[in-house]
């Protein structure tokens, strides 16, 4: 099988995990800041906090933007469950508002009208690595008093109007699970040029605790003082995940060009297909191609073209379900049909297999039988 997604780790990789499991840190140490300076080199972001996991880094983002129960964010059902949950985690609410019919993205158009007096956060995802219309969210949520943060989980490396993600929101949350841009195993972290918001998601990351001297209270007491400010977790990212991250930090250009060029390569093999839309993509992004989703024209080719695929060895996925959709969500009061865009593209897509390791052979392979699947060889 194919997998849709997957690691690229090699023996550096392994040889830096190492070197860190026969140091004098395991938990965070050294290893961490490394990371983190790594991240802001390669997107220009001011500050980095790496955490344990893609959805603390929400978690963290959603906190030290400023979000409080009885809040609402605004994102898109586009998404893994985990961007809503997160606002939840917080005693937020979460508003779903439609995406655009060819980027999967949250549609500016929409957004403001659904800006209500709780709203707080406008939080765009970057569907598949293509960034999200910043330019046109950034004006609505400055007219409206409201924090942009972005769900940048597959967009590490992607550019938009030549700026690079990390630098396009007040705060953007990455995520290193295996399938994404680099891995850390689990892992993810978050970019921002304020100083405030990032240190209170540094506290935040390990139970709103801070040693900073410039932060604490009291400082005379002595030097082994420290003080709980906030109600935190331990969200912390360990030194042997960080120095994996650095190692993989080092390949990202190699892994984004990989991408680039697999998509180029089905987009033409693709381009003549009449029953199947590809990924739409704006003139202005450069995308990270974390996901290649192909749409059916007609919803009812979806599933057996899924089962097609998965049974000629293609390890195809279905991004997303809309999250709204999930018995969880529906319990809230959530129903189908309110977000039409969102759901008639989740009712075309599949994945195909896209990620750096795929060879030239591979690539044929998929799209040979693709265009076979859709009777097209
Ligand atoms: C869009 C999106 N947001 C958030 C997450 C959560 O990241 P993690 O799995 O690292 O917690 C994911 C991961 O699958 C994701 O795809």
């Amino acid at each position: 099988m194919i997998p849709y997604g997957r690691q690229w780790v090699d023996e550096d990789d392994i040889a830096a995990v190492v070197e860190v499991l026969r140091s004098d840190y395991l938990t965070t140490g050294p290893a961490v800041p490394a990371f983190e300076k790594a991240l802001c080199q390669a997107t220009g972001a001011a500050h980095a906090v790496a955490l344990n996991s893609g959805t603390s880094a929400l978690h963290a983002m959603y906190f030290a933007a400023g979000l409080q129960a009885g809040d609402e964010i605004i994102t898109s059902p586009l998404t893994f469950a985990a961007t809503a949950n997160a606002a939840l985690y917080l005693g937020a609410s979460v508003r779903f508002v439609d995406v655009e019919p060819d980027t999967g993205n949250l549609d500016p158009e929409r957004v403001e009208e659904a800006i209500g007096t709780r709203t707080r956060l406008i939080v765009p995802v970057d569907f598949a690595g293509h960034p999200a219309d910043y330019d046109r969210l950034r004006p609505i949520a400055e007219r409206h008093g409201l924090g942009l943060v972005a769900d940048a989980a597959h967009s590490l490396g992607a550019c938009y109007r030549g700026r690079p993600v990390g630098t396009l929101a007040d705060a953007s949350e990455l995520s290193f699970h295996p399938v994404k841009p680099i891995t850390t195993a689990e892992g993810g972290a978050l970019l921002t040029d304020d100083p405030a918001l990032a240190a209170r998601a540094a506290r935040f990351r390990t139970h709103g605790i801070t040693k900073e001297p410039s932060e604490l209270e009291q400082s005379d007491e002595g030097p082994w003082w420290y003080e709980q400010h906030d109600l935190g977790y331990n969200y912390r990212l360990t030194d042997v995940q960080a120095a994996l991250g650095t190692s993989q930090m080092t390949k990202l250009g190699r892994f984004l060009e990989r991408r680039r060029a697999i998509a180029a390569a089905y987009d033409e093999a693709f381009a003549d297909l009449s029953a199947i839309e590809l990924p739409g993509r704006r003139a202005h992004v450069e995308p990270g191609w974390h996901l290649y989703v192909i749409r059916t024209r007609d919803p009812r080719l979806r599933r057996p073209l899924f089962e097609r695929l998965r049974a000629a060895g293609l390890g195809v996925q279905v991004h997303y379900l809309p999250v709204p959709w999930h018995p969880y969500y529906r319990a809230l009061g959530f129903e189908r049909g309110a977000t039409p865009v969102a759901e008639h593209f989740y009712a075309r897509s599949i994945s195909l297999p896209l990620h750096p390791k795929l060879g030239p052979a591979d690539v044929a392979h998929v799209i040979d039988v693709v265009r076979d699947a859709l009777g097209e060889a």
